[in-house]
């Protein structure tokens, strides 16, 4: 292992009706409050009117940021920021899936800074200081409501970027109760479960020595996921299963997995750029480039991929070498995503070779300027031939 030092200072608050400690929270930080949702899946739920419900018993002066976007743009930032500036805002409350959060975590650290968030953003300045936030998670996906990451897209030069600031930008508080995350259609269920399995790949292709718990507890996430996913695809409404999705997903990117070495990350890099061009779902993209960064990189450390594979697959192991195992789970790993209705080629959003070259690009800046790839280093040829090969 490497040297590392841990400091997660979100307050986890999960379970049914858990709302409520809202009650109790709010107040601790402030008059003025900013409820950021995001196109109105909270009102046709009822979360809304409950939330609003409980603020409204509470002596503070609540303002609205509607209409955040999927993969939320820099636009919808900088008017949070304005609303944050003219209402003299103390907290913000998130109610929404990923990219309220991220959106939020921007917000936040905008508002507290001089200059252009985008500076922030683009990985330019490290946000020092940020308004205090709280969220009420509503999918199970990016464990954006444990981690100080945000991915915001600015939609006029087409450039997608991870940015966070840890301690600065983590969540006070974030609220998960199963029950909220019921309404989350089917498409996005099975976007959510890609995303928390992508992560814990992420995480676990690294060339560090001696993480023997480190790959036990990302196998354990793993199966736990392919064990579950298709009962929860049987009954979107399972309590149950709902709320082993939602742990996972929370477990899958707070920090728990990678302690001791930082992962690979070129997968998302390189959705990231796809998703910075054709706004597709994040980990409708991840399903296509995974399995082909896999195939990409096998050549690398064929025996930790076996491993990874044989921790989730039956696979035939008798008188066959490393690579072809890890082969043969790569193409299980595909059908399995497939299975659960996935999609499995670029082709599958419309997407042709005509913008391939731009894509591999933004990647390729993003992997030199924020160091991703440490599994295995790409140049913009490899992102290219993994674009190729996800057509
Ligand atoms: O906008 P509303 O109306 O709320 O609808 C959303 C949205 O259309 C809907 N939804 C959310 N909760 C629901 C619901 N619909 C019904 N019932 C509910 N309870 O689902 C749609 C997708 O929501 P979104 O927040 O975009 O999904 P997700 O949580 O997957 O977030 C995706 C964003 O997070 C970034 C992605 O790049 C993408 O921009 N990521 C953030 C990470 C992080 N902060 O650590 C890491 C990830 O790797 C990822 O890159
Ligand atoms: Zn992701």
């Amino acid at each position: 292992m490497e040297n590392f030092t841990y400091h997660n200072p979100t307050k986890l608050i999960f379970g049914k009706n858990q709302v409520n400690a809202l009650t109790d929270l709010i107040p601790q930080y402030g008059k003025n409050v900013l409820l950021v949702y995001g196109g109105g899946s909270i009102k046709r739920n009822g979360l809304y009117d409950q939330v609003l419900d409980i603020l409204k018993n509470l002596d503070v002066n609540v303002s609205e940021l509607a209409g955040v976007e999927p993969n939320p743009r820099l636009s919808t930032v900088r008017k949070g920021i304005d609303i944050c500036r003219e209402e003299n805002i103390d907290f913000m409350l998130a109610v929404g899936g990923g990219s309220v959060i991220d959106c939020t975590k921007a917000i936040a650290a905008g508002a507290k800074y001089d200059g252009d968030v985008w500076d922030i953003i683009n990985k330019q300045v490290i946000a020092q200081d940020a308004l205090p936030f709280g969220t009420v998670l509503t999918l199970a996906a990016t464990g954006s409501e444990m981690n100080p990451d945000s991915v915001i897209t600015n939609w006029e030069t087409n450039e997608k970027y991870v940015w966070g600031s840890p301690g600065v930008t983590h969540p006070a508080f974030s609220i998960l109760d199963p029950v909220n995350t019921m309404s989350v259609p089917r498409d996005q269920t099975i976007y959510g479960m890609v995303d928390m399995m992508s992560h814990v790949f992420e995480q676990y292709f690294h060339n560090v020595a001696n993480t023997p718990l480190q790959d036990n507890l990302c196998y354990s996430v793993l199966q736990t996921v392919i064990e579950t996913a298709p009962k929860l695809l049987d009954d979107l409404e399972s309590y149950e299963n709902r709320e082993t999705i939602l742990y996972s997903g929370t477990i899958a990117l707070n920090g728990t997995l990678q302690m001791g070495y930082f992962g690979d990350w070129a997968s998302h890099t390189i959705e990231h750029a796809v998703s910075a061009v054709y706004d597709i779902p994040h980990a409708g993209g991840l399903a296509i480039l995974f399995p082909n960064w896999m195939r990409h990189v096998i050549d690398h450390d064929p025996v930790r991929m076996k491993r990874l594979m044989l921790s989730m697959f039956d696979i035939e192991t008798e008188g066959r070498s490393d690579k072809d195992i890890a082969l043969e789970g790569v193409e299980k790993l595909s059908a399995f995503w497939t299975s659960l209705g996935a999609p499995s080629r670029l082709a599958d959003y419309n997407i042709g070779d005509d913008r391939l070259d731009e894509i591999a690009g933004i990647a390729a800046r993003e992997m030199e300027y924020g160091g991703f790839g440490n599994f295995k280093k790409l140049g913009k040829e490899d992102i290219l031939s993994i674009l190729k090969a996800s057509l």
